[in-house]
């Protein structure tokens, strides 16, 4: 079965969740270190299943998540319940290219576009949606946006990423692996998922879903008209700890671009 972003279902499952917010936890809070829980608005762009958001929540912040997918959206909605957050957070079921539209013109303290969603869109798609979300930004506020770092990849045509064997919120076992190929001219990279899912607990039954995504590679160059923005400041990293960015080596691309007061 071969599926979209719109009938997204494997997402949650495909992330080790525990280690990888145990790892951007620190920069969040570096991030946010300034700003009063209370009085802060965030803004979770392409949410998946909110845990990002939901944890801002435990912290005090609320929030709005905005993602394309509704088994995503009510997977985020019953998270948000189970961890008791739910009168903190807003899901809403939408497309980020019509961001404004999508939460009424509302703006925000911090926006995080993360999770590699950036590298879905080209050159031009992604320069308008960060306009969008520079226009929904306060003054004083900070957006983060965190992309794989495909140059690091160049030399290797193919490669993968360690599978995940977990059980899923419906009990039964679902086996992950993504492949990844680059396409030096097109200069874009293709991701096929391919994952196993038991029915349910003990059952017999398996089926395969399948998955492909062509991600355009994001470069530091696609910024470059940002930098000369009025009232905006823009700083490169390599990872969630701080890195200088170095092309061929870090592994992701993040930006954050600050809006000032
Ligand atoms: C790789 S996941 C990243 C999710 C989350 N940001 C994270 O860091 O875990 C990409 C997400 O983007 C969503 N998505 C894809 N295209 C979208 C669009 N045009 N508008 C809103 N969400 C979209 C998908 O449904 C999926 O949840």
């Amino acid at each position: 079965m071969e599926i979209g972003w719109k009938d997204e279902i494997l997402y949650k499952d495909l992330v080790k969740w525990g280690a990888r917010l145990e790892k951007e936890t620190p920069f969040f809070k570096e991030l946010l270190k300034d700003k009063e829980s209370e009085n802060t608005i965030v803004l979770d762009v392409s949410c998946g299943t909110g845990l990002h958001l939901v944890m801002l929540c435990k912290w005090g912040f609320s929030g709005i998540g905005v993602d394309i997918s509704e088994q995503n959206i009510e997977e985020a909605n019953r998270i948000a319940e189970e961890s008791n957050v739910q009168s903190k957070i807003n899901f809403i079921l939408g497309d980020i290219v019509e961001i404004n539209e999508v939460v009424k013109e509302q703006s925000f303290d911090f926006i995080y576009f993360i999770g590699n969603t950036l590298s879905i869109f080209d050159r031009h798609e992604r320069n308008l949606i960060i306009q969008k979300l520079i226009q929904i930004l306060n003054p004083g506020g900070k957006i983060l946006i965190q992309s794989v770092n495909y140059l690091a990849h160049a030399k290797d045509d193919v490669w993968f990423y360690n599978p995940n064997l977990k059980r899923s919120s419906k009990g039964g076992l679902t086996f992950h692996i993504r492949m990844m190929e680059w396409k030096e001219r097109e200069q874009k990279v293709t991701m096929y998922v391919q994952s196993i899912l038991q029915e349910s607990k003990d059952s017999d039954n398996f089926e395969l879903f399948k998955k492909r995504t062509e991600f355009f590679v994001p470069k530091i160059e696609d910024f470059e008209t940002l930098q000369t923005q009025k009232n905006i400041e823009v700083s490169f990293y390599g990872d969630y700890y701080w890195s200088k960015f170095k092309k061929e080596k870090s592994n992701d691309l993040v930006v954050i671009i600050e809006k000032n007061t």
